[in-house]
């Protein structure tokens, strides 16, 4: 039956320098064929569109290796099973995996736990929501404050890019712990909707002035932040550095202001590091995928908060594959507002 579909691909047809454009990418179509023994066919619902991507088309060494010139873009994303010769997966299952810019993904037995596939549970989340609070970013936001951040109530936690997938999970994961969190974002729409709907304290436009992010931390963070979630370096990280209480935790989670230096520069580092010596404080990286064995703690958790209300999650989604070029960009703009999504299918 399945040799009646056509599969269209998104592969990475060369590397940028700076921003990526539709010229990085070239679209093909190729039949689907039928699964062997043990393997799956899983048709795409709906991908993740991760800052991340834009580190994969590089070429050089990283936590992962980059996506080869005329492969399948990377993607995590939810899946439809709709053919099935391996046991531990049934036609009509929902799953998650790495399923790759394209709308069909043939998984032979050797290759399903590479791709990471597992089946998830509709009743938790809806399929947005399993690719953002109950997904990856939301994974990365839990395990990043939690793990390495160890919030205490009472302490204030700043998070940049506060209206994205990562930022919204940690502002709200630090209210619940008791904490006092304090978000930057770009626009102030992205901040009203961060205080005024997600109950963050105060948050603060960092396109509203050149120094409006020191003053803004000023005011709002008047003992300090005790804890710092970074997602965007640059000069936001330094304005934070600046502004450590003693004891402070800063989690590196991603730089996306860097991503897309010309010639793949490397990232501007932090000038005020000096504030970690004075303030005895500690600046960690993460991974997320170091926690994979731990993803069920965080989603049981974080599926009561969405279910009692005290977590609220916004997604945007772009429809259609063809559209995957202009939809990656909108990250690194700023015009997406919540959680990144691709729609490949209904
Ligand atoms: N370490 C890990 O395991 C891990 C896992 C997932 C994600 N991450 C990282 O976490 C960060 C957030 O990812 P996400 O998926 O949640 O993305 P996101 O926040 O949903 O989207 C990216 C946002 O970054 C902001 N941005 C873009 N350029 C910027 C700049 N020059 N300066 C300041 N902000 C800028 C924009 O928001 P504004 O409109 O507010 O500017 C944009 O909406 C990224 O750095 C990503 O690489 C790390």
């Amino acid at each position: 039956m399945s040799s009646t579909f056509t599969n269209h691909q998104v592969r990475l047809a060369k590397r940028p320098e700076g921003a990526a454009t539709r010229d990085n990418w070239q679209f093909t179509t190729e039949p689907v064929s039928e699964p062997a023994e043990g393997g799956v066919l899983v048709k795409t619902l709906s991908l993740s569109l991760d800052p991340a991507m834009r580190g994969w088309m590089n070429e050089g060494k990283s936590y992962i290796a980059p996506v080869e010139i005329g492969a399948v873009m990377r993607a995590g994303g939810i899946g439809r099973v709709i053919a099935s010769r391996n046991p531990a997966f049934a036609v009509g299952d929902t799953v998650y995996g790495t399923l790759g810019v394209q709308e069909y993904i043939l998984i032979p037995q050797e290759e399903i736990k590479r791709s990471g596939l597992t089946k998830i549970d509709l009743r938790a989340g809806s399929i947005t929501q399993w690719l953002n609070v109950l997904g990856m970013p939301g994974m990365t936001g839990y395990f990043g404050l939690m793990d390495i951040g160890q919030p205490k109530p009472g302490e204030t936690v700043v998070v940049s890019g506060a209206a994205g997938a990562v930022g919204q999970t940690v502002g709200q994961l630090a209210k619940i712990k008791g904490c006092r969190a304090v978000g930057i974002a770009g626009g102030q729409e992205k901040c009203d909707w961060v205080v005024k709907e997600l109950g963050f304290d105060a948050c603060i436009d960092y396109k509203a002035g050149p120094s409006a992010v020191r003053d803004g931390l000023k005011v709002h963070c008047p003992k300090g932040i005790d804890i710092y979630f970074d997602n965007v370096g640059g000069e936001i990280l330094d304005a934070a550095l600046a502004r450590l209480a003693r004891g402070a935790r800063i989690i590196i989670c991603g730089a996306i202001s860097q991503y897309n230096n010309a010639n793949s520069a490397p990232a501007q580092g932090p000038k005020n590091y000096l504030s970690l010596l004075v303030n005895r404080a500690r600046m960690q990286g993460m991974v997320v995928f170091d926690y994979a064995d731990r993803y069920h703690e965080a989603v049981a958790e974080m599926a009561a908060y969405l279910k009692d209300g005290r977590m609220k999650s916004r997604e945007d989604v772009v429809e259609g594959i063809d559209n995957f070029p202009e939809a990656l960009t909108r990250l690194f703009t700023g015009q997406n507002f919540g959680k990144l999504v691709l729609q490949v299918s209904g």
